[in-house]
């Protein structure tokens, strides 16, 4: 992505900023950002540290955080975006109906030409016996993703996977765990293990594509 100056960059399900804070630093200062979320259930707090994190930096000006669910942006007008970039979005909608929700509602913000970008971990992890493995549960693959963004009329689709992933040992695996919200009973049952043989991601692949001109 090579975003000019005059460019409205929408990321979809911006949670508590793990990917937005680090964007932000690299793109051109008069970027305008819209971070989206829904922020709700395991995730309800994650806005709001999103919202605190950008108050104690000078990206603030920059950013307009909205609560909304990415499948209906009604504070985003039609044709008003250039870009549209999520991470680990996609696995949060699970169901065909939702993921083509999702897709038409981005159609209808990106102006003609406007790209999406979309980061997830892979759906098959990758072997490594002497570590933790997490597996991507509920998850696209490729296929399926591409078949979805064709259907709501995206075009120049293409992927990019990532032979590296990341490995963290001991109490930062634990750490790592616990900045996901997760579920209630994973890290009672799986310190010990966590702890002893750390963890590994899974590899990640990035679909790119965009509304025709
Ligand atoms: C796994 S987290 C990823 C957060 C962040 N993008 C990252 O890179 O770590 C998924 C995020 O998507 C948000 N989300 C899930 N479904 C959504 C929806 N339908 N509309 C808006 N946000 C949604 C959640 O609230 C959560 O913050």
């Amino acid at each position: 992505m090579r975003p000019s100056s005059r460019w409205t960059i929408l990321e979809a399900g911006a949670g508590k900023g793990q990917l937005t804070i680090p964007l932000l630093r690299r793109l051109p200062g008069s970027t305008s950002y819209i971070a989206v979320d829904s922020s709700r259930g395991a995730y309800r707090d994650w806005l709001p540290q999103l919202t605190r994190l950008l108050d104690a930096t000078r990206l603030r000006e920059r950013v307009r955080v909205l609560n909304e669910d990415v499948r209906r942006m009604l504070s985003v007008k039609s044709q008003s975006v250039n870009a549209i970039v999520s991470n680990e979005l996609l696995c949060d909608l699970p169901r065909e109906a939702q993921l083509a929700r999702a897709f038409r509602e981005f159609s209808r913000v990106l102006v003609p030409g406007g790209i999406m970008i979309h980061g997830e971990w892979s759906s098959v992890p990758r072997k490594d016996q002497k570590s933790f493995q997490v597996t991507h549960n509920p998850s696209w693959n490729p296929d399926q993703l591409s078949i979805q963004a064709s259907n709501a009329g995206f075009v120049g689709i293409e992927f990019c996977f990532f032979d590296t992933t990341l490995k963290f040992k001991g109490e930062s695996a634990e750490r790592e765990v616990e900045s996901w919200a997760p579920a209630k009973h994973f890290l009672p049952k799986n310190k010990h293990i966590l702890r002893k043989h750390g963890m590994r991601l899974p590899p990640e692949h990035i679909i790119f594509c965009h509304k025709p001109r």
